[in-house]
């Protein structure tokens, strides 16, 4: 029998297809769901991406992100099996195509400026090969006026074509969340960001397929505003929240209890103070957001930048004031086990994660041992999902991420296996009196 690959088969079937097409490049935590959801509404999708890792897992109908994602690997397996999803690394698939959705990743350098290095690539390709009629929807989050000033002249330059004559253009950020990708892709409201109206209701049409959601039309600008904003407005709050606990902690007082009642007055809804803040979009996107504002010299969200990347460099410090307290040196001689490695509870994620920041301060200090029951250990730290091994004997146990495993595992496991009990609650995931009556010495984020 011969094989025909995805691209030989759009390209023979162009002319009498009765389906839709659509492509999505960047397979990552925004483009494996949206592939699939788009896939599940019938349109038939070629995913492409760089990553060979990536597109050799989905080719097999596997989903290569890790961490709890309900119902994604199913989705994945049944759209790939039903061929409604394919993989490939050739952008030439993009010329049979009605829409391309652009998920690719967009970091920030040292400078905290955007890199879009791959965003850019992405859409040069995509130039290079779409064709008259398509829609271009960019899912990345961007820094304001990037659309305009950057992935509208590459597009042009590149396909020769005029936006909203020859093209449709909108940019629609993703509001996704690693552990809800399939839930959040489906039932939040979604902004359309479109070049022109025509554009816009084109975008929305695509998105009405799979989105159960308001779609709210707007210009492309306001839509990069609304992404950036929406991150930058929930990491000021955090870092709120932090100022409160390192307060609090100093004033020998319960930050969670002052949290609790000062949400008992209306219009209040404090967040929670913890060890940092992780993944790909917080710790980046407001400095999107104030690099596109640069001239008006944004200053509050900076300052909570500053704080909540101090969050795991305080947790290191608290890990030294409980060793004091122990009347125990730290040494080489003393094992950490640290409780958690990805940024987020009950996922594999480990972008930006805090516990890099506190492996990174105290890998000379003492030994570390590292326990994840999610993450692969790609760079060779020996984290290990033997809870078990990676507490016993141990002289300090540092939680970083609110993994279910912690709780379910329980204080009185852990006490019994420790050889000291020093505990480091960066997340508030252990009751504080139960600690101490186990023999714990006990220090917490925001517990005074
Ligand atoms: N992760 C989230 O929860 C989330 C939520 C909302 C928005 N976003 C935004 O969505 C974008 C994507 O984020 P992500 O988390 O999916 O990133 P990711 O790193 O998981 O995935 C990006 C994928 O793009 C691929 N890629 C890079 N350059 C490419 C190119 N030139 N051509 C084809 N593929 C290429 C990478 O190999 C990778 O597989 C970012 O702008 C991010 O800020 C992410």
């Amino acid at each position: 029998m011969i094989k025909i690959s995805r691209c030989s088969f759009v390209r023979k079937a162009r002319d009498d297809r009765l389906t839709d097409r659509a492509a999505v490049v960047g397979l990552g935590y925004v483009g494996i769901p949206l592939a699939c959801c788009l896939a599940q509404s019938g349109v038939e999708v070629t995913g492409i991406d760089i990553d060979d890792s990536r597109v050799d897992a989905i080719r097999r109908g596997e989903n290569p992100l890790k961490g709890e994602e309900p119902g994604l690997s199913e989705l994945l397996r049944e759209v790939v099996t039903k061929k409604l999803l394919a993989a490939t690394k050739d952008y030439s698939c993009l010329g049979n195509v009605d829409a391309i959705f652009v998920c690719v990743d967009t970091p920030i350098n040292r400078k905290k400026e955007p890199v879009y290095d791959n965003l850019l690539s992405a859409v040069k390709h995509v130039g290079r090969n779409m064709r008259k009629g398509v829609l271009v929807s960019i899912e990345s989050t961007i820094a304001p006026a990037t659309m305009k000033t950057k992935i509208l002249k590459v597009l042009e330059k590149e396909s020769g074509l005029k936006a909203g004559k020859d093209f449709y253009l909108a940019h629609c950020p993703e509001r996704v969340m690693p552990g809800k990708l399939l839930y959040n892709l489906v039932n939040l409201d979604r902004i359309i960001g479109g070049f022109d109206e025509k554009s816009a209701e084109v975008a929305e049409r695509w998105y009405a397929r799979f989105v159960k959601g308001k779609l709210h039309k707007t210009d492309m600008t306001t839509a990069e505003v609304v992404k950036t904003v929406e991150n930058a407005y929930r990491d000021v709050q955090i870092a709120f929240a932090n100022e409160v606990g390192l307060i609090c902690e100093v004033l020998g007082l319960d930050a969670f209890e002052v949290r609790r009642l000062v949400n008992t007055s209306p219009y209040r809804d404090m967040h929670l103070p913890g060890a940092g803040v992780g993944g790909h979009c917080l710790p980046k996107d407001p400095w999107l957001l104030v690099y596109g504002g640069r001239k008006s010299h944004p200053s509050l969200m900076p300052t909570a930048r500053a704080i909540n990347d101090r969050m795991p460099v305080h947790m290191v410090e608290l890990v030294s004031e409980a060793f004091r307290e122990a009347g125990l040196r730290m040494s080489k001689g003393k094992i950490v086990t640290i409780l958690g490695y990805s940024f987020l509870e009950n996922s594999g994620d480990t972008r930006n994660s805090p516990a890099k920041v506190i492996v990174r301060l105290l890998s000379d200090k003492v030994t570390l041992r590292i326990h994840d029951p999610y993450v692969l250990d790609t760079e060779n730290l020996g984290i290990t999902k033997d809870l078990e091994a990676a507490l016993r004997d141990s002289d300090c146990a540092v939680l970083v991420t609110k993994h279910r495993a912690y709780s379910e595992f329980g204080l009185g496991r852990m006490a019994s296996l420790m050889r000291h009990r020093i505990l480091v609650d960066g997340r508030n995931a252990f009751d504080k009196s139960e600690a101490i009556k186990l023999g714990f010495v006990y220090r917490g984020i925001g517990k005074g």
